[in-house]
């Protein structure tokens, strides 16, 4: 029902009042800042209005909605605030809109992105972002397109393919009982969401959407309650697994939120940024408590020590540091006194790191083609890892630690011994499609 040319007659809320919104006003009413308490950028949150009025749209009656009264100069402040009125015709297309009922338009495939209904079908393998290994170590979970795929541990088969509306995972964790499955992720410049999956049932639980771009990586709390997760907003964001509510969002740092992880006890976190910090925040609240680290550069990566409030963290400058989450003394201007140790500096960028289930080695894994395993201990280098082209993204160890498996930029799944760094396996995770097998399209594996 596209509106007439030069009549203002059936006027869309799709076509023609979303965009000049987004042009007039989305700068100060977008989710990032909701000045006055208002989100204009989307259907309801115009519909739920803001902080002084409710609802900016009375339907049907134009003279009674705050936001043409505020576009018009019925009520002050006008909008758009301190800028340039509004033109007559679009404040009567505004106005038609309301008059007309002010209906949703939005095409069903421009909402909220749908969970495809077939298995997607992969030509060649797709980047490796998120996997882990279930508790009990039968499992392997690795995020491919628009799903999360179980897998054999061993890379024989695929147990299950969980299909969700997220493009991509960025990060993967099993509740300790195993009964629980939580994918973060999104879709790069629509949404972000966190995927709750009962794995007895196979269901999607809860999907929880936050943000207008993707998640990404995040963790567990000890009790497998809450999930907490960094995001492109600059926040870290804090999720109750139960009942889908967000628990907080935190703004503490200034650059993208790459990871965000809990601490032994569930009761602070701490969270890496592009913008070279590690930040320690209460995990009930989510209020600030103190820098982790000397600031040298950005930040791609955390790991929390098993059995200790350890931090492990890398980025850019390519060595993984160690750092205490207590501080012994009051912090400084270019304190360091929370480091314990440093490892080596790698080849290129880091982008992942591990410790292993009892906290005894590291892995780290990013740029260079190697993966190296350190004792967490003395900082030396027991094994290498070989084999790997083009960036490592995520580093899974088995629960037992005899494993490890490392996942990346080429889509293939490797698999180590962590003593000898002798790679057992190598697969890719997903089934791949030939060119010629169209005609049968269901004959993949
Ligand atoms: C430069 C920033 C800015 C721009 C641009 C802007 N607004 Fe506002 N808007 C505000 C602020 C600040 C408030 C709160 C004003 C107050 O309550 O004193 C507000 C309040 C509102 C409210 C009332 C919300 C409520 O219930 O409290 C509406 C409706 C509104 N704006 C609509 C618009 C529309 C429509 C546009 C675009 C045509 C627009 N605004 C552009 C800053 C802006």
């Amino acid at each position: 029902m596209p509106a007439a040319l030069g009549a203002v007659d059936g006027v869309s809320y799709y076509n023609d009042i979303r965009p000049l919104l987004q042009v007039h006003c989305s700068g100060c009413h977008q989710a990032a800042n909701k000045m006055g308490g208002l989100e204009i950028t989307s259907y309801a949150g115009i519909l739920k209005g803001g902080a002084k009025y409710g609802s900016s749209i009375a339907k049907g009656t134009p003279e009674n909605s705050p936001l043409l009264n505020l576009v018009t100069g019925k009520l002050e402040p006008r909008m758009p605030m301190g800028g340039t009125a509004l033109s007559p015709d679009v404040i009567e297309l505004i106005t038609t809109w309301v008059r007309e009922g002010a209906e949703d338009d939005t095409p069903v495939e421009a909402k909220a992105p749908q969970v495809p209904a077939q298995p997607p079908k992969y030509a060649q393998a797709p980047t490796i972002t998120g996997m882990s290994y279930s508790p009990d170590g039968s499992l392997l979970a690795v995020g491919g397109f628009h799903e999360v795929l179980l897998l054999n541990a061993d890379g024989s088969g695929i147990e299950a393919r969980l299909l969700g509306r997220s493009d991509k995972i960025h990060s993967i964790d099993f509740s300790d009982d195993g009964t629980r499955l939580v994918a973060i992720g999104g879709t790069p410049a629509r949404f972000g969401e966190v995927q709750v999956w009962d794995l007895q049932s196979r269901d999607l639980v809860h999907s929880v959407t936050a943000t207008s771009d993707t998640l990404f990586a995040g963790d567990l709390s000890p009790d497998g309650k809450r999930a907490v997760f960094g995001a492109a907003d600059k926040t870290v964001r804090m999720v109750d697994l139960e009942t889908g509510d967000e628990l907080f969002k935190a703004g503490h740092h200034e650059d993208w939120v790459l990871q965000a992880v809990f601490g032994i006890d569930g009761e602070r976190i701490v969270s890496i940024s592009r913008d070279r910090a590690a930040k320690l925040a209460d995990a009930d609240t989510g209020a600030f408590l103190e820098n982790v680290n000397f600031l040298r550069d950005k930040l791609y990566a955390v790991a929390r020590h098993p059995r200790r409030d350890y931090v492990l963290i890398g980025g850019e400058d390519r060595v993984p540091y160690m750092y205490t989450m207590d501080r012994p003394r009051a912090l400084k201007i270019a304190d360091d006194s929370t480091l314990i140790r440093k490892f080596e500096e790698q080849a290129g960028k880091i982008f992942a790191l591990a410790f292993s289930p009892d906290g005894s080695r590291v892995a780290v894994g990013g740029v260079a083609d190697e993966v190296p395993i350190y004792d967490t201990e003395t900082a030396k280098r027991v094994a290498t890892c070989k084999g790997h082209k083009g960036g490592i993204f995520v580093i899974a160890f088995h629960p037992d630690g005899s494993r490890l498996s490392t996942g990346g930029f080429d889509g293939m799944v490797r698999s180590y011994d962590t003593r000898t760094g002798e790679q057992l396996v190598s697969f890719v995770p997903v089934p791949i499609e030939r060119a010629e097998s169209s005609v049968d399209p269901e004959g993949t594996d």
